[in-house]
C-alpha cells in the first residue's frame, strides 16, 4: 500500500511513498524542495554545506565551473550559495560601479585584507603601505608577511606621486587607506594608483570610511577595494564580514587564494548584508550630516586643539577630499589641548614640571571621565553601526614614517542619534572631564 503525503498547498508533488519506509528515512526525504509562486520581498536564506547534482556529469561540469571561479558555480557550500552569490554580485556592481569588477566575500574585515594578500604575494615581494592604515593591516605586514618572505615599507600618507621613488623592482603590492581611520589624512590617490600602475604594481585601497555612498575607488584607478562589511555595510553593529572586491582581470588568484584556505561565510550573515545595503544611502547622509554638525561644535570648542575631519575646510586633506568624494561619514578624531588635560581640578595643586608619569596618569582621569558613562557615547572600536561611540586613540605605535606630532586623540563614531542630543552628551563629557583630578 503506497500513501501521497505531499499533496499540500505549495507543496511540489512527490511520487507517492512505500508504506514500509522508516520514519527515520522519510523525515530525511520530504519538506526538500518547494515550489512556490509566492513572491517574497526579499531573497530566501540558502545555509548550506552539502550541494546536490543529479548526475555525475552534472557533478564533473560543476567542479570544473567551480575551480574556475565561473560566475555562481559551486559545488560546495564553501565555494556559495544562491544567497552569497547575491551579496557579491551585489559588491561587485556597487563598489565597481562602471567597472568590470569581480567580488569575494571573507568572514571579516581583516581576513578580507589577508587573504588578498596571500592572493598577490609571494616570497621575495615587496610591498608599499601607508602609515596610516588600520593597525591590524599593520600587524598582519610586519607578521605573517614579513614571516613568509615579503618585506614591507610604510611610507607618508602625503606622498602622492612621489611614491614612485619608493618602488623598487620587487614591488608588487601598493597599500592604500583613504582617509586613514584614526588620523584621516587624504592620500592622493589616483596619482598613487598610477605610479602602481605604471611600476607594474597592484593598488589595493581599505575603503571603509566613505562607504560606496560617497567614494568610487574604481574611477581613481584602484585594482583591488577591501571592504569591511562589517561596518556601514551592515550598518547595524551585528554582523562581521568582508570583501575584496577585484578588477575582473585579477580575479582568478583572488578566487585560489580564498577557494584554498576554505574562507567563506554563511547565508544568514551574507542576508543581513544584503539587508543593510537596502538602507545604505540614507544612513549614510544622516550619519554624515550629523557627524558635520558634532565635528564642527566640537573645532569650537576651547578644549579642542584641532578635529581631523577632512570635510571641514580647516582640514589639510580638504582639497583632495573635494576632489575624489562626493560626501563623508560618520568617523573622525579631534586633538585635545595638552595644557587643558593637565589643568588642575578645581582645589588640585598644579602638576610641578618634570613629573611625567604623574602628567600621563592626570591625562588619563580626563579622557576617562570625558568617555566614560556617556548617555548615547558608548566606549567601542567597531564603529559603522547605528550607534555613537567614543575612542581615545594611541597613536604612536602606529606610526613608523613620521611620528605622530600632536596631542591626545579621540576618536568619535556619529550614529543615527540626534546631533544636538550627542553634543549635549559630549558638552556633559567636557564638563566630567574638567571636574576630574
Ligand atoms: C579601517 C578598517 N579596516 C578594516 C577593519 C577590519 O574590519 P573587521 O572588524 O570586519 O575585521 C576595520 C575594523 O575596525 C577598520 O576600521
Amino acid at each position: 500500500m503506497t500513501t501521497d503525503t505531499t499533496s499540500a498547498p505549495g507543496q511540489r508533488s512527490q511520487p507517492a511513498r512505500p508504506e514500509h519506509e522508516a520514519l527515520a528515512s522519510r523525515v530525511t526525504e520530504i519538506a526538500r524542495r518547494f515550489d512556490t509562486r509566492i513572491q517574497t520581498a526579499n531573497l530566501p536564506v540558502h545555509r548550506a554545506s552539502t550541494v546536490l547534482f543529479d548526475t555525475l556529469d552534472d557533478a564533473a561540469v560543476t567542479s570544473a565551473a567551480t575551480i574556475a571561479g565561473e560566475r555562481h558555480a559551486s559545488t560546495y557550500g564553501t565555494a556559495g550559495t544562491p544567497t552569497t552569490f547575491a551579496l557579491m554580485d551585489a559588491l561587485a556592481e556597487i563598489e565597481g560601479r562602471g567597472h568590470a569588477c569581480r567580488a569575494a566575500v571573507m568572514p571579516s574585515g581583516l581576513s578580507a585584507i589577508a587573504t588578498a594578500f596571500f592572493a598577490y604575494l609571494k616570497a621575495g615581494d615587496h610591498v608599499l603601505m601607508s602609515d596610516s592604515v588600520y593597525g591590524p593591516a599593520r600587524t598582519f605586514a610586519q607578521g605573517i608577511l614579513t614571516r613568509f618572505g615579503v618585506e614591507t615599507t610604510f611610507y607618508d600618507p602625503a606622498l602622492g606621486a612621489g611614491i614612485a621613488a619608493l618602488m623598487r623592482p620587487n614591488t608588487r603590492v601598493v597599500y592604500l587607506e583613504s582617509p586613514g581611520s584614526y588620523t584621516f589624512e587624504v592620500q592622493d590617490v589616483p596619482a598613487i594608483c598610477a605610479a602602481a600602475r605604471s611600476h607594474g604594481a597592484i593598488s589595493m585601497i581599505d575603503n571603509a570610511w566613505a562607504s560606496p555612498v560617497f567614494s568610487r575607488p574604481f574611477d581613481w584607478g584602484v585594482d583591488v577595494s577591501l571592504l569591511p562589511l562589517t561596518k556601514y555595510w551592515s550598518g547595524h553593529a551585528d554582523v562581521l564580514m568582508g570583501a575584496a572586491v577585484v578588477r575582473e582581470e585579477l580575479w582568478k588568484p583572488l578566487w585560489v587564494a580564498v577557494r584554498q584556505s576554505g574562507i567563506c561565510v554563511g547565508g544568514d550573515d551574507a542576508f543581513l548584508i544584503l539587508r543593510g545595503l537596502r538602507t545604505i544611502d540614507v544612513r549614510m547622509r544622516r550619519h554624515q550630516d550629523s557627524a558635520l554638525d558634532v565635528a564642527r561644535w566640537l573645532a569650537r570648542r576651547p578644549e579642542v586643539a584641532r578635529v581631523l575631519h577632512p570635510a571641514l575646510e580647516s582640514d589639510p586633506g580638504h582639497a583632495l577630499w573635494r576632489r575624489d568624494f562626493t560626501g563623508s561619514s560618520g568617523l573622525f578624531s579631534f586633538e585635545l589641548r595638552r595644557d587643558v588635560l593637565l589643568a588642575p581640578a578645581p582645589g588640585e595643586a598644579a602638576l610641578t614640571s618634570g613629573a611625567a608619569e604623574h602628567a600621563d596618569a592626570r591625562i588619563a582621569r580626563k579622557l576617562a571621565a570625558l568617555s566614560e558613562r556617556r548617555r548615547f557615547f558608548r566606549i567601542g572600536y567597531s564603529w559603522g553601526g547605528y550607534e555613537s561611540l567614543i575612542m581615545p586613540a594611541k597613536i604612536s605605535a602606529l606610526r613608523t614614517v613620521n611620528p605622530w606630532p600632536g596631542g591626545p586623540l579621540v576618536r568619535l563614531h556619529i550614529g543615527l542619534e540626534d546631533s544636538a542630543d550627542l553634543i549635549g552628551d559630549l558638552e556633559a563629557g567636557f564638563a566630567a572631564m574638567h571636574a576630574a583630578g
